[in-house]
């Protein structure tokens, strides 16, 4: 790793460091997103098993306290309320959290501190609140028992104005505003408010999207999670996280399999969603697509110059896609840049560096380890990158680049 930006990533965490209750915690970008969200922490847990795994534990244990009876963790815990921030005062129903989840990465991330410090009091503690809200998600999410969990809001996708959901959000325009994106959604977390957190109907389910990176992330979440829980002989939690998991995958391949494709499915007749994203890698994350399957959307798709193959790395969206939009700063106004209709992201790149390596497309992931490694060099830690010139968007100061770290030990051969 170049001496540098390792440093950079550790000098940022620093200055992203906030704590509550005696526990340090780390806020995704001062300016943009001061308080605690889900996932981002997930991934900071990742970044700083590297460098300062108790401070990683912290993070996580920290999350735990912001856990919903239910299950359920809510995306944004808001700590400390922040004056003045450009993060918009969103009317959530709740008092210190948002309403609504983001996908499980935390197993994932236990997983890497449990392989950093083979700490098992940690992972026995982790254990009953990871699987806690899987049962929340394969329970009140899976209300047509089908073993998909469906989303209610794309903010819960962690993609918030992925092309994915326009269709959902009654965005007809692929080069709509984010303004208007922005004001669908708002009124997807009135609804979910009005109805007091209860699914009412099946016209509840008109909006839901069953999607596939948070398919995959979930039964790659439950396959960890069966092993963490064998290795601490906690067999009550392995055998259901075992089983499960299988259900998942199998759900993936029945529901969400089209023409050799993954896609999201949506709405209570679980209509197909046609949008080339990098969505398509994610069932190789989950282990989920056959040889073929994995051969046919690396060639076509993450080797091919007009839809994913770009100069600075693999693109949210394909450059095929009529919303593709690279570029886009926010102009001073936080609603006017392009986020996930096309830029890189530094998780996305993590995730499909992931399952590459799975699958045994070992110079494939260096490409995207070296992509992400040039971004962080070239323009720092930002949000998301412009694909086609390298440029930094959105958020200054973001943690995702941390993830680099992990890439990098991910390249490493297993015989170490
Ligand atoms: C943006 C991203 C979301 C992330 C949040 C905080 O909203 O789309 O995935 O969790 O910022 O970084």
């Amino acid at each position: 790793m170049d001496g540098h930006v390792k440093k950079q990533i550790i000098d940022q965490f620093e200055t992203n460091k906030r704590s509550h209750a005696g526990l340090h915690y780390t806020v995704p970008s001062v300016d943009t997103y001061p308080y605690q969200w889900f996932w981002d922490s997930c991934f900071h847990a990742v970044t700083l098993s590297y460098f300062d795994p108790e401070r990683a534990k912290e993070e996580l244990r920290l999350l735990l306290k912001g856990q919903f009876k239910n299950g359920m963790f809510p995306h944004i815990i808001y700590w400390q309320r922040v004056q003045n921030s450009p993060f918009p005062d969103i009317k959530w129903g709740k008092r210190h959290s948002s309403s609504i989840t983001q996908p499980p990465v935390l197993a994932a991330a236990v997983w890497r501190i449990y392989e950093a410090t083979g700490d098992k009091t940690f992972v026995r503690l982790m254990l009953p609140h990871i699987h806690a809200f899987h049962r929340y998600l394969l329970t009140n999410r899976d209300p047509k028992g089908i073993n998909l969990v469906g989303l209610m809001n794309p903010d819960e996708s962690g993609e918030d104005n992925s092309p994915r959901y326009d269709h959902v959000l009654g965005l007809s325009d692929p080069r709509h505003q984010f303004v208007d994106n922005f004001r669908a959604r708002l009124q997807l977390v009135d609804d979910w408010k009005q109805s007091r957190f209860v699914m009412k109907s099946q016209v509840d389910l008109k909006h839901w999207v069953y999607d596939v990176p948070f398919n995959c992330i979930l039964a790659e979440s439950l396959r960890l999670t069966s092993l963490l829980a064998e290795s601490v002989g906690e067999q009550r939690i392995a055998t259901y996280s075992h089983v499960k998991a299988t259900n998942v995958r199998s759900a993936i391949k029945k529901h969400l399999l089209h023409q050799h494709l993954y896609q999201p499915v949506f709405g209570p007749k679980l209509r197909r969603i046609h949008a080339r994203t990098w969505a398509l890698f994610m069932p190789l994350y989950a282990g989920v697509a056959t040889r073929e399957e994995a051969t046919y959307v690396v060639e076509h798709f993450l080797r091919h110059k007009r839809e994913f193959a770009l100069p600075y790395g693999v693109p949210t969206v394909s450059i095929s896609e009529p919303s593709f939009d690279p570029s886009g700063d926010w102009k001073g106004d936080w609603w006017v840049g392009t986020n996930w209709r096309g830029p890189v992201w530094m998780a996305s790149n993590w995730f499909v560096l992931q399952g590459l390596l799975r699958y045994g497309y070992r110079e494939d992931a260096e490409r995207v380890y070296r992509s992400s490694l040039h971004l962080l060099k070239q323009s720092g830690l930002r949000e998301y990158y412009d694909p086609l010139t390298g440029k930094g968007h959105g958020a200054s100061g973001f943690t995702w680049g941390g993830l680099v770290l992990d890439m990098e030990q991910l390249l490493i051969p297993p015989s170490r």
